[in-house]
């Protein structure tokens, strides 16, 4: 019923994740499926339109949850965004936590992760002859951190600015020996999904930050209620009203022309010479 086709660029993405499928209060326009070297994307590409601003939003795990973590098509995903004019993402996550201070429910604005994915996914869009290395000290975008902060002062969440997320292999999730090497680390929360997607942004030069929402408690606590699916998905459920209310500010501030230069992301031109494939 909705167009395919789409002819003006769309800047700002949110790339969402279990538990955020779509979201309300955006009018949808179009849905695209843009076919790139790598594929085609998770889903199709939804087009919303926000004060006259369009926004994409993109299902990583698929509309019906069909990609397992390590199966999600990463490369296709950043590229289908990037070709359709995306130089800002806000992806969404959901996370086991690492702390006690971080509660189920408890949103975390992470500024690091440390990559524990086995190299089995594709990770890069630098092979074949392509060389290129861009620097991922700093993995999430400071500019957008600072709008979802700001946006989330006064909503009633709980909020952690800042904190240090793995990114593991899966689909299992950890042992408790593994939960605890990455409490040892100084990680803040767990995740299966947040890279490559992260790292295939930075070298597409598309700034990016991730909302992560804590559903668990890992397994770290031996309190005898260790994660799984179903704690996460009711953890999801019963937060995801404020999971879509927080992206949902995130996106009107990011729509405010004050906000151009932000989302345009100027501050990582040139930062991926391979840049050149994606135009
Ligand atoms: N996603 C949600 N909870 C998780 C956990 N405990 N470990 C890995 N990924 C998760």
């Amino acid at each position: 019923d909705l167009p395919t086709t789409f002819d003006r660029p769309v800047h700002i993405a949110v790339i969402g994740g279990t538990g955020l499928y779509k979201l309300d209060g955006f009018t949808p326009i179009a849905r695209v499926n843009p076919e790139t070297p790598w594929g085609v994307p998770s889903a199709p590409i939804l087009i919303l339109e926000h004060g006259g601003v369009p926004v994409a939003f993109l299902a990583r795990h698929g509309v019906n949850h069909e990609h397992t973590p390590h199966e999600i098509p990463a490369r296709a995903n950043i590229a289908a965004l990037r070709h359709i004019g995306v130089r800002s993402i806000v992806a969404f996550s959901a996370v086991g936590s690492l702390q006690e201070e971080i509660k189920p429910q408890d949103f975390v604005v992470p500024d690091q992760v440390i990559d524990r994915t086995k190299g089995i996914r594709p990770f890069t869009f630098f092979e074949h002859g392509l060389v290129g290395h861009i620097p991922f000290g700093d993995p999430y975008d400071a500019k957008l951190a600072a709008v979802v902060k700001k946006c989330a002062a006064g909503m009633g969440l709980t909020l952690h600015e800042k904190g240090t997320a793995i990114c593991m292999e899966g689909p299992q999730f950890s042992t408790r020996a593994e939960s605890n090497l990455y409490r040892s680390w100084g990680g803040s929360v767990i995740s299966m999904s947040l890279l490559p997607e992260a790292k295939l942004a930075r070298e597409a030069e598309i700034a990016l930050q991730v909302i992560c929402m804590a559903t668990d408690y890992d397994c770290w606590r031996n309190t005898g209620e260790d994660v799984d699916v179903a704690m996460v998905m009711k953890t999801m459920q019963a937060n995801g009203e404020n999971a879509r209310r927080l992206v949902g500010s995130v996106l009107d501030e990011l729509c405010k022309e004050e906000n151009r230069d932000v989302v345009l992301a100027k501050h990582y031109e040139g930062a991926s010479k391979g840049a050149v494939l994606f135009c």
